[in-house]
């Protein structure tokens, strides 16, 4: 039994408490917020949770051996080197930091004090984004050509942190974790601030990977429709993964190849009259049973701290993550 505080709890944290809550493997003792607001919110549905304004009062506190953070990314990083330096395990909802310094200072007390630095990229616990790796993996896709992401709705806007910071993130640890963590070879992103000064509503991002791989990712809060999809382009096979379709996976059984041709000096595959051959077969949309993603990542969490499971979304993970949305500019 791991005994757990929570820091913030606004529009994320009460999914991160409900689950803490849930897991019979932790119990959460205290949650921090400094609006009265939400610590009435939480005083009501869990009158057995302490809860205060002061994070002092979980810091100090002994007892707590790891600490959730759910506060807006500005936050993360003081509120990480804290409960580090006080000996407490953390788990830090996405992106870890600001920057690359940030997380790598994150990195290094948390090895010294021996301790668990997890960041909350939720979708690497989604039964659907870990079948489409299962797929990249086993080469049923054949060579991966190209991936586009779009992450659109209209809201939530922030005022911390512009549509890439917020939204991307989740696009960006999908596509690391599909390919395995490559290091990009250019990064580049185009937005538009329209509603508010110096933050992008929609912003377009291009990255481009070794092996001529390109991921285009599209966010936005300023769309009329919420979608989440990606699309997986293959040499073999397609994939389109939408999250809000009730068979959130397709595969298209469909590609294009150049066709082999017997020429005059027994090639056969002629450069100058390329023929090719379309595929377009059945399309599959595999049975793929749903889990909370939050109580994955959650007893991810927990096996870390308990069991010493290396972490899936540790500091390398976050570390890339954040290099990658820093290493753009307009
Ligand atoms: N994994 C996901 O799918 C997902 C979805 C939404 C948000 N998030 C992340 O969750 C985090 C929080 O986002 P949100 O939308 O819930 O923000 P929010 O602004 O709605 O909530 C933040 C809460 O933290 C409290 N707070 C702020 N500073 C604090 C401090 N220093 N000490 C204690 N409490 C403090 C605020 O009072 C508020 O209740 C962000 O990092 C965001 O990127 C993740």
């Amino acid at each position: 039994m791991v005994n757990i505080a929570q820091i913030g709890v606004g529009y994320w944290g009460p999914n991160l408490l409900r689950n803490l809550v849930a897991n019979q493997r932790c119990k959460v003792l205290a949650s921090v917020d400094i609006a009265d607001e939400r610590r009435k919110y939480v005083q009501g549905l869990y009158p057995a949770i302490c809860v205060t304004k002061d994070l002092d009062d979980i810091i100090n506190d002994s007892e707590v051996e790891a600490v959730i953070i759910a506060t807006p990314v500005a936050t993360h990083f003081d509120l990480a080197m804290k409960a580090l330096k006080a000996g407490k395990h953390i788990l830090v909802e996405k992106p870890l930091a600001r920057s690359v310094v940030e997380v790598e200072e994150i990195g290094r007390l948390a090895r010294a004090h021996h301790r668990v630095a997890m960041v909350g990229h939720t979708f690497l616990f989604n039964t659907a984004v870990r079948y489409v790796k299962k797929l990249i993996d086993t080469g049923e896709l054949g060579n991966i050509r190209y991936i586009y992401c779009q992450r659109l709705n209209l809201g939530r806007i922030r005022s911390d942190v512009d549509a890439l910071w917020n939204l991307a993130p989740h696009d960006i640890s999908i596509i690391q974790y599909w390919l395995d963590n490559p290091t990009p070879l250019s990064v580049s992103r185009r937005g538009v601030d329209i509603i508010q000064n110096g933050i992008d509503d929609v912003v377009f991002m291009n990255i481009l990977y070794p092996n001529k791989i390109m991921a285009n990712i599209h966010v936005s809060w300023l769309d009329p429709n919420k979608v989440r999809s990606i699309t997986v382009v293959g040499s073999k096979k397609m994939v389109v993964y939408d999250d809000m379709a009730d068979n959130k996976i397709a595969i298209y059984d469909k590609g294009i190849d150049r066709k082999a041709v017997l020429g005059e000096n027994m090639d056969y595959d002629n450069q100058h009259f390329p023929v090719f051959n379309y595929r377009s077969g059945d399309v599959l949309m595999p049975r793929v049973d749903f889990q909370e993603p939050l109580r994955v990542e959650i007893d991810h969490f927990l096996d870390c701290i308990e069991h010493g499971v290396e972490c899936i979304t540790g500091i390398e993970h976050a570390k890339k993550v954040v290099e990658i949305l820093a290493a753009t500019v307009n």
